[in-house]
């Protein structure tokens, strides 16, 4: 399996897994809107893949288009095969992802993430290219135990954006049991990926308001704020913070590769993977262990919970380390070390 369409291949997790992609000798394809990225992503790609290996650069093709729209999917598909480069696997990170936003705009998000996800399925069917890796999250779980989430968690998001990624595992479920002698499907439920690429010419670019901690951390390392607002210091844990499981931006880029290679060695099926590192960190620890990694100070104060917060959210990883040829290889100050290098060398982003 060699060609493989990237939705939303301009975005923080998409290009973080073009370049390992890329690096793995894989034909990519990347389909992107750009309604929350930059298409000189797709310059740094080239800028990083032809400093290692030149001939690699004509291996990434991309197209400005809309999931939304099937003639641009279409077109992809087509090109492809017209070009004796059939696309033989997807892996569909393109959606939108606020909380916020999908609750005050639900059909935007479901027309989007879900009617893009159907449009997608179509002109995968009509290509007969039936192996894709979606995007989906642990937000799917709404997890109010102490455990570490197993993936037969019971499944209960609570809000727009948990409700379209359950779905479209949902309609993926339906799909495969509709043809499962041809259909390869693996769900990837993400926990919380954050760092950047060694080389600091990709990272997290957040466009409009930023409410995920680690780019917080950043705007508040570099000044942009003052402090940070840390959601409850009275949640039961060893210092009161809440617990997520943070996964170095690389470590869950080369899952995606290690789930393709699964797909491509073995029979039809579909899978739902967690992908963390399996450790649970509070919010005071990762501020500290970015304080001494960077050797700067973060500010911050503590305000009441937020609406719909966890208290613990780690995944049990036992299922993916078995069934996948893949372990986490990088570690929290890794994480640090390389969002704070990219935000030295890219303050305004891309
Ligand atoms: P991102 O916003 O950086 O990337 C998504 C990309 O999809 C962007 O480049 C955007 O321009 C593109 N896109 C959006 N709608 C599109 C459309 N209709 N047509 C074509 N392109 C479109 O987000 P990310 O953090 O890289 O997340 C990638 C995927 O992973 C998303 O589906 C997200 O829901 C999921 N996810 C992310 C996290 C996280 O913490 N970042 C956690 C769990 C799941
Ligand atoms: C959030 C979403 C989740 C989504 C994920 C990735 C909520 C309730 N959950 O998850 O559905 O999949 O982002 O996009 O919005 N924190 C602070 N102060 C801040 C920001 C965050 O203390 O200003 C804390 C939070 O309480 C949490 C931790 O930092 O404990 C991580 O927060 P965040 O980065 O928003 O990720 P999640 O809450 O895991």
């Amino acid at each position: 399996m060699k060609n493989i369409l990237v939705t939303g291949g301009c975005g923080y997790i998409g290009s973080h897994t073009v370049l390992s992609l890329l690096e793995n000798g894989y034909f990519v394809y990347v389909l992107d809107s750009n309604v929350n990225s930059s298409p000189l992503v797709i310059k740094r790609l080239i800028e990083i893949i032809s400093q290692k290996d030149k001939g690699k650069i004509n291996n990434l093709q991309f197209l400005e288009g809309d999931i939304r729209r099937l003639e641009n999917i279409e077109s992809i598909f087509k090109t492809a095969s017209d070009n004796n480069k059939k696309i033989n696997g997807v892996i569909h990170f393109s959606g939108l992802k606020s909380i916020k936003e999908s609750i005050n705009y639900p059909l935007k998000y479901w027309e989007n993430n879900v009617v893009g996800s159907i449009n997608l399925l179509k002109m995968m069917d009509k290509y007969e290219c039936k192996t894709i890796i979606f995007s989906s999250s642990a937000t799917i779980y709404n997890n109010f135990g102490k455990e570490k989430i197993k993936e037969n968690c019971s499944i209960k998001p609570i809000n727009p954006y948990g409700r379209n990624k359950s779905t479209i595992e949902l309609f993926l479920n339906d799909i495969y049991e509709s043809d499962p002698i041809n259909w390869k499907i693996i769900n990837l439920r993400y926990f919380n990926p954050i760092g950047a690429h060694c080389s600091g010419k990709l990272g997290e670019n957040p466009i409009g308001l930023v409410n995920n901690i680690f780019p917080l951390i950043l705007k508040v390392a570099s000044k942009n704020i003052n402090q940070l607002k840390i959601f409850g210091n009275d949640w039961d844990t060893r210092d009161g913070t809440c617990i997520r499981d943070y996964i170095h931006i690389m470590d869950l880029a080369n899952g995606h590769i290690e789930a393709l290679k699964f797909l491509q060695g073995n029979n039809p099926q579909i899978l739902n993977l967690n992908i963390g590192t399996g450790s649970g960190i509070t919010v005071l620890e990762l501020i500290k262990t970015f304080e001494r990694v960077n050797n700067l100070k973060i500010p911050y104060s503590f305000v009441g919970r937020r609406k719909g917060d966890m208290e613990n959210v780690v995944a049990d990883n036992s299922k993916i380390l078995e069934i996948l040829n893949w372990v986490p290889k990088y570690s929290l100050e890794d994480m640090c070390r390389d969002g704070w290098n990219w935000h030295l060398t890219n303050p305004n982003g891309y």
